[in-house]
């Protein structure tokens, strides 16, 4: 039985999916490297709760409970008796191994470890660990309140009932799972990404205009945003980065970054955050 959530790491998604943990009547546990990184996630959180009893949908009486059984620390010591643990701080391999390290040391040999990761390879962060065979990848998207899907994937060693323990969990959450073998960004991002860079490369040669570009992919292809104003949200610098990773990690010229993205990320041109991307925010 899954009651008490470990969370590593409490920034944009760390933070949202102790919110979500919490709302649903799970204990939470969060560990920071420092008392002040709660901060930032503890405002967005705050100012969530805050509208939502703006709107009716959340009472005081609710919001207090919910604070009861989200716990802050640094010590990893509290994660003794915690029955799943998701991991979800920077995406960096040896700083994630380095995590999972010490979590395999904190926690109970029955507890479930899952990291959030985007893409890296969850078999190589289990493999640090004393059981990888409890490990898989439970990949929440932003922001985690408002997004249903999670991917789940399994590592090289995953076990069954690890992989259908966190099936559970997350639709206990009101989330919508995905089966997804481990590979470069698993299923969405690596369908996504590649049409961002593509919508980039359709820019770059003339074919039409940012704005033509977003008006067809939102009326001739249903999406809810089109995918430069989707690049600029996400942050150029953010998909880069991404995109370099998916051709290093395949050797695949189709996934070569468009040289306007990486231009407009050298100019400092980073989406939204920046105020200019392929929009002006200003
Ligand atoms: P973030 O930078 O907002 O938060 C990371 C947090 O981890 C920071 O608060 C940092 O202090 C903390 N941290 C770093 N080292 C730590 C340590 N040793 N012990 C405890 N805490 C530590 O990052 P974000 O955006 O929340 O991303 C986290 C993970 O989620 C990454 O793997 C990312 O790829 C993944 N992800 C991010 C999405 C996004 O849209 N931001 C979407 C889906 C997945």
């Amino acid at each position: 039985m899954v009651k008490k959530i470990g969370v590593i790491g409490f920034g944009t998604m760390g933070s949202g999916i102790a919110q979500v943990c919490v709302e649903k009547g799970y204990e939470v546990v969060a560990v920071e490297q420092q008392e002040e990184f709660f901060d930032r996630g503890l405002a967005q959180i705050k100012r969530n709760w805050k509208r939502a009893i703006e709107k009716g949908h959340l009472t005081e009486e609710q919001q207090t409970e919910y604070n009861k059984r989200l716990n802050m620390t640094i010590s990893w010591e509290d994660l003794n008796d915690v029955d799943f643990v998701i991991e979800a701080v920077t995406e960096n391999m040896e700083v994630k191994k380095d995590i999972f390290k010490k979590i395999d040391q904190h926690i109970a040999p029955e507890t479930v470890i899952a990291s959030n990761t985007s893409g890296l390879s969850i078999t190589e962060m289990a493999s640090v660990t004393s059981d990888p065979g409890r490990v898989l990848g439970v990949h929440f998207f932003n922001p985690v309140p408002v997004m249903k899907l999670v991917e789940l994937i399994r590592g090289y060693e995953t076990r069954e009932e690890i992989f259908e323990t966190a099936k559970q969990f997350v639709e206990s959450l009101g989330k919508e799972a995905i089966d997804v073998k481990e590979s470069p960004l698993f299923a969405v991002n690596r369908i996504l990404v590649p049409m961002i860079n593509e919508a980039i490369i359709v820019l770059q040669e003339g074919i039409a205009t940012a704005e033509d570009i977003d008006k067809g992919m939102k009326l001739g292809a249903n999406h809810p945003i089109g995918p430069l104003a989707l690049a600029d949200l996400i942050g150029l610098d953010t998909l880069l980065f991404v995109q370099d990773s998916l051709y290093e990690e395949t050797q695949d010229s189709k996934y070569r970054a468009a040289p306007l993205l990486r231009k407009m990320v050298r100019a400092g041109h980073l989406g939204r955050k920046t105020g200019q991307g392929f929009y002006d925010y200003s």
